[in-house]
């Protein structure tokens, strides 16, 4: 989607010369800034019952009269808020991507211009409103006709309007990556085939990248991380990308990605309903190959590590057994008591292998708990973290791009659990606060510098109809590496 700003030579969108127009109106009518041609179209379907000015309501009109487009969809957002603008976007571009229309300009008709944040909000919802999925599937709907959409703003809202959409284009492109490496199979996306999705992007993007075969990761001593993998064909990798845009000397951020590609549950293997979203299991390491995507193309000056554990969660000959013990690579020997919470052994690694870097904060991704769902369900990630100035960052950085997280605790009580007869650990704590028990495993290996921990199980992606990826929380972590620079 190509996303433009278009200054009106006059605020008489009557004039206005594209394929189709979108109008999004708050439901004040006394804010309104509408050609009259709309607005008598508007005053009419409200009065004929077929127009609510509620959020998220949208009117179709074919040859509307009166304007030179031969398309105008209107949508109500409910008030002057970003939530409510994305709404209303969403449902508007839901009518324009069925359509004819090739081109569409997007006017806001409630008070003030639209600035930076609406601007890069619009790129986000029209990129993600035309997402289809069809690496597997050719027969997928044809790609929707409408490819670019105008941002009609004021001359003096333009350089604002254009910084906005800036960081809209790099976001939605790290979003659709995310989505899209997410979104393949197992059997398509391997811990090989995510290595060359890695591979491949920093060749693009002139990043730097390594790539640690098994041999490499048994040279680290990386017990944990390859005892997860035993028991899968598939070899397993470890992804090393590096984005450097401040001083080779400047402390980077760490971001670790969980890269499960299948999780089966192992030996303590989980029911058939709904595996086949356990593909999704590597949604933390796509977020990171999407971050970098962005980054990239943004250019902040900061210096970003993305690490990237990947293998296969499988049941085997060879696979672990509950009250296995390895050693990791910290030293630390752990008792693996459920294999199914094998998330947190290969990430413990991947956070002992960052304090190489001297981070100035390492933050990993992770669809780490199916608990963290029961507590916040689909809408926040959950957010871990003992250091409130990081905490409160990556909350605001959730804010501000809508990819929101909430903050959980991590008081020492909630370690109590985990102890182990024959190890300095078990994998498993107790399953009352089963995202907190996680999340204080991951904590016992994070000492040496300023850590959080994001915890995506229940917004990396959907179920149901939408099945799918959502490319979070590439928004989040963008905004908040773009903090970071200043
Ligand atoms: N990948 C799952 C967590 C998950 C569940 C992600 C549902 C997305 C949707 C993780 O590896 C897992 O199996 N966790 C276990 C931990 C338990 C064994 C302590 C869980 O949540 O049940
Ligand atoms: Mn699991
Ligand atoms: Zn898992």
């Amino acid at each position: 989607m190509d996303v433009q700003s278009l200054t009106a030579a006059t605020q008489d969108y009557s004039k206005l010369v594209t394929d189709a127009m979108v109008v999004i109106v708050p439901p004040e009518t006394s804010a309104w800034r509408l050609p009259a041609a709309v607005r008598k179209l508007i005053d009419d379907a409200v009065d004929q019952g077929d127009l609510a000015l509620k959020a998220g309501r949208t009117l179709y009109a074919h040859r509307p009269s009166g304007l030179k487009v031969p398309r105008l969809v209107i949508a109500v957002a409910a008030d002057g808020g970003g939530k409510a603008w994305r709404k209303a976007l969403g449902a508007a571009f839901g009518h324009l991507k069925g359509s004819g229309a090739e081109r569409a300009a997007l006017v806001w008709a409630g008070a003030g211009e639209p600035d930076a944040a609406m601007a890069e909000a619009a790129v986000c919802v029209a990129q993600d409103a035309v997402y289809v999925y069809r690496h597997t599937k050719p027969s997928a709907a044809e790609a929707p006709k409408w490819t670019r959409l105008d941002l009609v703003c004021g001359e003096a809202a333009q350089a604002d309007v254009d910084a906005g959409l800036t960081r809209g284009r790099a976001i939605a492109a790290g979003s659709t990556l995310a989505r899209e490496v997410a979104n393949r199979p197992g059997n398509h996306c391997t811990p090989s085939m995510l290595a060359d999705h890695a591979r491949e992007l920093a060749k693009e993007r002139g990043l730097k990248v390594e790539v640690l075969d098994r041999k490499d990761i048994e040279k680290l001593g990386m017990g944990a991380f390859l005892a997860v993998a035993q028991g899968s064909e598939e070899p397993p990798r470890f992804i090393v990308l590096r984005y450097q845009g401040a001083g080779k000397k400047d402390a980077p951020t760490v971001l670790v990605g969980k890269g499960i590609t299948f999780d089966t549950g192992g030996i303590s293997i989980k029911p058939s309903a709904e595996m086949d979203e356990m593909k999704f299991d590597m949604g933390g390491a796509a977020s990171v190959l999407g971050t970098f995507r962005a980054i990239a193309e943004l250019k902040p000056k900061i210096n970003v590590v993305g690490l990237i554990p990947t293998c296969e969660n499988m049941p085997d000959g060879r696979a672990i057994k509950p009250g296995d013990v390895v050693t990791s690579m910290s030293g630390k020997t752990i008792e693996i008591l459920n294999t199914d919470a094998e998330g947190r052994l290969i990430l413990c690694d991947a956070l002992t292998y960052a304090e190489r870097f001297k981070p100035a904060a390492v933050i990993d991704i992770a669809t780490l708990t199916g608990a963290i769902i029961i507590g916040l369900g689909f809408q926040h990630a959950g957010l871990f973290s003992p250091d409130d100035t990081l905490a409160d960052a990556l909350l605001q950085a959730g804010r501000t791009s809508h990819d929101t997280a909430w903050r959980m605790p991590l008081d020492e009580e909630y370690d109590e659990g985990l102890k182990s007869h024959f190890a300095d650990i078990p994998n498993i704590g107790a399953r009352a606060g089963g995202a907190i028990t996680a999340a204080k495993f991951l904590q016992r290996f994070t000492g040496k510098y300023r850590w959080a921990h994001l915890d995506v199980a229940g917004v990396a992606f959907r179920s149901g109809a939408a099945k799918g990826g959502t490319g979070r929380p590439v928004p989040l972590l963008t905004h908040y590496l773009l903090g970071q620079a200043g």
